[in-house]
């Protein structure tokens, strides 16, 4: 009895530990500009919190520059990392991957962090505080049907499936394990730029890149 007692409280304790653990996917983490990976001289990572207004501000300027090179040039990655103290960013991100699922090789989490950035003013934490979590899938889904066609009854059920919800938490945890504590932040070829990249212009940009081309 006492041996069954102590197998069943380590096989406990083994779940406890392994079940908050992060778990490596089958795929880098991270959102692709255009999808073509692992081809580029420079990668570019953007660390966004889908409510973050510093992230809003610098995330056309990144699309810009995504745009402006060829793909064995450059490669834009977005993390999507969302700080706790940001009450929504968490269900946006998981809504990316969901779209993106929905819409593949379309950009299609690009173009929902474009609808969700310029929406920020009804999606902030501030902006949602008398609503209730439900209320604000709703107004996620109004968004993603507007984007995608997506209905709200296929939204809701996907938003609510762990196959989003574990890539979501995936990102957030990798930037993390980087020591990503602020957003924006970014890495060229894997090292972090200091603060100031965080008011780049396209220009700005573009005179860095070129220097490492
Ligand atoms: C892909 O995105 C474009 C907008 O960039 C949109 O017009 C088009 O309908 C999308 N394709 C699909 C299959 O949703
Ligand atoms: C979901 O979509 C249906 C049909 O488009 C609509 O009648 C219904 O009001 C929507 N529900 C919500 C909660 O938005």
């Amino acid at each position: 009895m006492i041996q069954h007692l102590l197998v069943a409280a380590i096989l406990m304790l083994t779940w406890e530990t392994t079940d908050g653990q992060i778990y490596v996917p089958s795929r880098r983490v991270g959102f692709v500009f255009d999808q073509i990976e692992n081809k580029a001289d420079i990668e570019i990572a953007a660390y966004l919190d889908p409510t973050c207004p510093d992230s809003a501000a610098v995330y056309p300027t990144l699309l810009e520059i995504a745009q402006h090179y060829s793909s064995d040039q450059l490669e834009l990655r977005m993390h999507l990392h969302n700080l706790p103290y940001h009450r929504n960013s968490h269900v946006i991100a998981k809504a990316a991957h969901v779209l993106e699922n929905f819409v593949p090789y379309n950009n299609t989490a690009f173009q929902w962090m474009s609808v969700v950035f310029n929406n920020l003013r009804s999606l902030h934490s501030g902006a949602t505080a008398g609503k209730t979590d439900s209320q604000v899938i709703d107004r996620l889904a109004d968004f993603a049907n507007d984007l995608t066609g997506i209905d709200n009854i296929s939204f809701r059920h996907m938003m609510s499936h762990y196959f989003f919800e574990g890539p979501a938490r995936l990102d957030f945890k990798y930037g993390c394990t980087r020591g990503v504590h602020s957003t924006p932040m970014f890495t060229v070829n894997d090292v972090f730029l200091g603060p100031e990249a965080g008011a780049w212009g396209v220009r700005d940009w573009k005179v860095y890149i070129n220097s490492k081309l």
